[in-house]
């Protein structure tokens, strides 16, 4: 019930898994070990979500209670942008979330953005002008070097990014040393991300969608998403199916990864039952022909468009001034 597939690495993830962005640490843990019992073994965190050390007690608990154990879950986390330094900042960060998380070692660990923050304890360090100070005398690619480490040392069993576009990616690449896993990037039938995905998938590294359902709890209520969508329901009533269930399979029969983020134990149940019914062709190309180009992202990041390796550059051209 919790396929997996094999990254350039040669290692095994499961393609389905948790997002845990926006859940409340007073829900995710028992969000997490509710998740575990029902099958889930994938789960993706980060330390900006402020709620790892809930995630981190559920996963030991079920440990403990011998439901799982820890070679069969799979755990993704994520460097944060105060963190992007010389090496021992970029260890300080995985060391800190492993402590959060209760590990001994990550499955995943993702550069979370390609822009450095200054460093500081605090999430968004402001500059005295006002706006986020930025470190930008720290490139990602050196990031990455720092990050090569990690994984040599055996601190986490793989690294990848989150956030990267394209041309990011290609200047990764022409350092690196290890490839990474995945680039984990906002994806949905509003922002199909089908030129990424293609790039990605030619250069060996899998896309991880993030907010596949539209991300409903950090959008503004009343704006209309992919659950909401005319087109996403119908084909839902056809198999009989939710529109959750329609927007994750889609992403399946992509070839993405996918985390659909929950906290509520009906939707944790419904989300994961994804694996015994097909979407045709002609459902994927209708999904596919919603694609909303650059008014379909939620993710602008708008306080951070000042930084020179803000990676939606498109959303700064002119065709963005409504946004
Ligand atoms: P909740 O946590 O209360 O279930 P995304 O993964 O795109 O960020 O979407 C997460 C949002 O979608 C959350 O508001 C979550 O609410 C909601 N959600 C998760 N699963 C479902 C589902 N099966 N049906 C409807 N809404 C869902």
């Amino acid at each position: 019930n919790n396929p997996t597939i094999t990254l350039n690495s040669g290692c095994e993830i499961p393609i389905f898994g948790l997002g845990t962005w926006k859940s409340k640490p007073q829900e995710v843990l028992r969000a997490v070990k509710y998740a575990i019992h029902v099958g889930y073994r994938h789960f993706d965190c980060a330390h900006v979500y402020q709620n790892q050390k809930e995630v981190g007690l559920a996963i030991k608990q079920k440990i403990e209670e011998g439901e799982v154990c820890r070679k069969n879950i799979f755990i993704t986390s994520k460097l944060w942008n105060t963190f992007h330094g010389d090496y021992n900042r970029v260890k300080e960060g995985l060391e800190k979330t492993l402590t959060d998380l209760c590990l001994s070692y990550l499955d995943l660990y993702l550069m979370h953005w390609p822009m450095g923050f200054a460093s500081s304890d605090i999430l968004f360090p402001m500059s005295a002008g006002g706006g986020i100070a930025f470190n930008t005398n720290c490139h990602f690619t050196h990031v990455w070097k720092e990050m090569e480490k990690l994984q040599k040392e055996g601190l986490t069993r793989m690294i990848g990014v989150s956030n990267f576009n394209k041309g990011q990616i290609e200047k990764l690449l022409a350092v690196a040393e290890i490839v990474p896993a995945v680039n984990q990037v906002e994806c949905h039938p509003y922002l199909n991300q089908v030129e990424l995905s293609n790039f990605c998938r030619e250069n060996f590294i899998n896309l991880t969608a993030y907010s596949p359902l539209g991300a409903r709890d950090f959008v503004q209520k009343d704006t209309p998403g992919p659950l909401d969508d005319a087109t996403v329901i119908s084909i839902a009533k056809n198999h009989c199916r939710s529109p959750a269930q329609v927007l994750i399979r889609y992403q399946i029969q992509r070839g993405h990864i996918v985390i659909p983020k929950s906290v509520s134990n009906d939707r944790i149940f419904q989300n994961i039952n994804v694996f015994d019914f097909n979407l045709s062709d002609d459902d994927m190309a209708a999904i596919m022909g919603l694609e909303k180009g650059i008014h379909g992202r939620i993710l602008r990041g708008k306080d951070y468009r000042n930084h020179p390796e803000y990676p939606f550059k498109e959303l700064l051209g002119p065709a963005s001034k409504d946004i």
